[in-house]
């Protein structure tokens, strides 16, 4: 494949750490799909080893793979247009993560804010050590990341908010490394995805998977219309006029309504609206909406052997991509002339 220089080499990792609810759709999926187009390259991965920081458990990790790899697949990701593979398929992600593992202070991962998150918590809990349950790889995790991104001289990194500081610390390894050893690495830019606000989950706080309050996307239609009826809702009677910015629903309502629809509801709310309605229609524009990627996601997780055959071919386009940029560091450390 080759690579116009003049446009962008966008790249994106997909942590299989949960089955994917309708905030990953509106604040991961749909805006990482919509930026395909405005790039030369695309290179979405699942991103299982990140993943096994936290699960330890086999059968729930491979069965978490399958199922983000069918979400994505479900609701349209391109295989001819993006390279689209599952991380632990390529060895050069390893080798490189070693090597800029050496490239890295090891005060900059004490700074990182998983690792940061973890400490403070032993420290509420008033845990004597400040590490307990802290493996090597959540401390490392940044290093890997670099890797996932520096492998490809990718220039655009699609993230989510909690994500920009691991895309500056791939940044500046890229930094020490080329000021080390010479110009060789690209130096990322996290795109922050431009959601206005999280989608709220059944409690009203953000819909998260450490909440407990998600609705899963591929839930059946009796599944989804009983979750959605479970929103919390304030007291105020139908006639009442509503505001649509501070109602989850009306959140939830534009993300699958068209622009018309989105308008017409906007009017209703102001004009007086009951709940029950609101829920009512906004169950009918969501199943429309995930009707197909439903069927689709039940076919692919049915018979694992397509996923498997778009994976591997997703690796071995990457694993092309990656080999000049491993032979150009390869011969910047030294290690081959
Ligand atoms: P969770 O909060 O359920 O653990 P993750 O942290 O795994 O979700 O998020 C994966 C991606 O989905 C991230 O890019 C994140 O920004 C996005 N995302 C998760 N929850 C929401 C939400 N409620 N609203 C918008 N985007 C979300
Ligand atoms: N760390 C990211 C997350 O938790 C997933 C990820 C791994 C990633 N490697 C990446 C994201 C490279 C962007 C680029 O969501």
């Amino acid at each position: 494949m080759s690579i116009d220089k003049n446009r962008h080499i966008s790249l994106t990792g997909i942590k299989p750490t949960g089955t994917p609810h309708l905030g990953n759709y509106v604040g991961a999926i749909k805006p990482a799909l919509q930026l395909i187009d405005e790039s030369a390259v695309a290179l979405y991965f699942i991103a299982d080893y990140h993943a096994l920081t936290l699960i330890h458990d086999p059968k729930l990790l491979d069965q978490l793979i399958y199922e983000v790899a069918a979400t994505w697949l479900a609701f349209g990701l391109d295989t001819d247009k993006v390279v689209f593979y599952r991380q632990s398929d390529l060895p050069e992600v390893f080798e490189l993560s070693w090597i800029l593992g050496c490239m890295t202070a090891k005060g900059l991962m004490n700074r990182a804010h998983a690792y940061k998150a973890a400490i403070a918590q032993n420290e509420a809990a008033g845990n004597a050590d400040l590490d307990a349950g802290i493996n090597m790889g959540l401390y490392h995790y940044p290093v890997l990341m670099a890797a996932d991104i520096l492998l490809f001289d990718a220039d655009i990194v699609p993230v989510g908010k909690d994500q920009v500081q691991h895309v500056e610390i791939a940044r500046d390894i890229a930094q020490h490394f080329n000021h080390t050893f010479g110009e060789t690495l690209v130096l990322p830019n996290a795109r922050l995805q431009a959601t206005a606000a999280a989608i709220p989950g059944l409690d009203g706080r953000k819909m998260s998977k450490s909440y407990g309050n998600t609705i899963p996307l591929f839930s059946d239609r009796d599944k989804l219309r009983k979750l959605l009826f479970k929103f919390v809702t304030d007291s105020s009677s139908p006639a009442e006029p509503k505001d649509p910015a501070t109602s989850p629903l009306f959140a939830l309502y534009r993300e699958f309504a068209s622009d018309d629809q989105t308008e017409a509801m906007r009017q209703r709310f102001a004009a007086g609206i009951g709940w029950g309605t609101v829920k009512q229609e906004l169950f009918e524009v969501m199943d429309a909406f995930l009707t197909e990627p439903r069927r689709r996601y039940a076919e692919l997780l049915h018979d694992r052997r397509q996923i498997d055959a778009l994976l591997a071919a997703g690796a071995k386009r990457a694993r092309e991509l990656a080999h000049p940029t491993m032979d150009r560091v390869r011969r910047a450390i030294g290690a081959r002339s």
